[in-house]
């Protein structure tokens, strides 16, 4: 049946400067790196992005090697852009990436201009899309020049394949640079891509003052650190989660004693918030503005809907800061 969008989206989302640039971006906005592969039902991946949008999520990220297996992810993008999408592509900030393997020989991994720019010839082919929004280097490669990378990324852009370029999983330093090389070439850098969440707070050290003083947009990825932050295995591991049907990034093992322990305590202060657990992880994320959108998985719509709930939170006393503080450090 053809989709007919909510009429009333944009009025459930909050949407954020990214950065110094002219872009807002949702506050909270849906990845396909798990459950657009083959082993989602496609209808499963039709509702998540359906539920995302009419709930005001114009912003879907992806990558080269998002699956399993790689570029299937991208793949199935392009089914739901003929089925869905085409009609709204102007409403949709579409992301892809490069940076990780992703084929065969030395070509297909890095960072390389070869790399990037024949991943992205590829990702839109896969997509049925003439460009992306934002292309990413999706992590730091210590091997080829910072100036070659960014140097492919400027190339890019002036080629209309992408709007705009991005950095992800850049450490302060790196990130300056290529900051400043990308300005230097008359492509401003958009967005940096960092992992960030209660339980991984790295990017505290640094990369935050180097992201509010260049004027540079933050998506955080895992805000919910692979769903850990939402109590969901407080009871065990359920046989429907991550870590219970694809261990490969959640693996068993990681749920330890002493990360369930804080969770616990992080639970009865989102409980005395009158929020989930998942909720308030994300309005965590937020609750400074450098941060321009917490970037969530989903393995079905419904819980979409409950992590939209974190927008319109309530804003942090001093006192429940300290108190998550406390509960992170026990
Ligand atoms: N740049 C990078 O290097 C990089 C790396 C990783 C990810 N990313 C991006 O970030 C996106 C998000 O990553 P992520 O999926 O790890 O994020 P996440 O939001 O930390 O975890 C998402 C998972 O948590 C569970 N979940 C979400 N909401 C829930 C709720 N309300 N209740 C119970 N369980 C819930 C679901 O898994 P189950 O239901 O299966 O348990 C869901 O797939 C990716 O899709 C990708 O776009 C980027």
């Amino acid at each position: 049946m053809t989709y007919i969008p909510a009429p009333d989206r944009y009025g459930k989302m909050e949407y954020r400067r990214c950065g110094r640039s002219g872009v807002l971006l949702p506050a909270i906005s849906i990845g396909l790196w798990h459950n657009f592969g083959n082993i989602t039902p496609f209808g499963v991946q039709q509702s998540i992005l359906r539920t995302a949008f009419d709930n005001g999520i114009c912003h879907f990220d992806l990558a080269n090697n998002y699956g399993p297996p790689y570029g299937e992810a991208e793949h199935n993008f392009g089914i739901h852009m003929d089925r869905d999408w085409r009609p709204h592509r102007d409403e949709l900030f579409i992301s892809s990436k490069a940076g990780y393997d992703m084929w065969d020989g030395p070509y297909g991994d890095h960072g390389s201009r070869k790399y990037l720019i024949s991943s992205l010839d590829q990702s839109l082919k896969r997509m049925h899309l003439d460009y992306v929004d934002v292309f990413y280097h999706h992590r730091p490669d210590p091997d080829t020049p910072l100036a070659e990378t960014m140097g492919a990324l400027d190339r890019i852009v002036r080629s209309g394949k992408a709007l705009y370029a991005g950095i992800s999983n850049y450490p302060a330093d790196k990130a300056k640079i290529a900051i400043d090389t990308l300005r230097k070439l008359g492509t401003p850098c958009l967005i940096e891509q960092p992992n960030y969440s209660m339980l991984d707070r790295w990017i505290e050290n640094g990369l935050t003052d180097v992201l509010r003083e260049e004027g540079v947009g933050c998506i955080v990825f895992a805000p919910l650190q692979n769903g850990l932050l939402t109590g969901k295995y407080l009871g065990g591991i359920p046989a429907d989660s991550r870590a219970g049907h694809d261990p490969r990034y959640l693996k068993p093992a990681a749920i330890t004693e002493g990360k369930l322990k804080k969770i616990a305590a992080l639970k009865q202060i989102a409980d005395a918030r009158g929020q989930s657990l998942a909720q308030m992880s994300l309005a965590w994320v937020l609750r400074d503005k450098v941060v321009t959108s917490a970037l969530i998985g989903a393995s079905r719509p419904e819980q979409v809907i409950e992590n939209i709930g974190a927008v319109h939170s309530a804003p942090f006393t001093a006192e429940e800061l300290a108190a998550i503080d406390a509960a992170l450090a026990l």
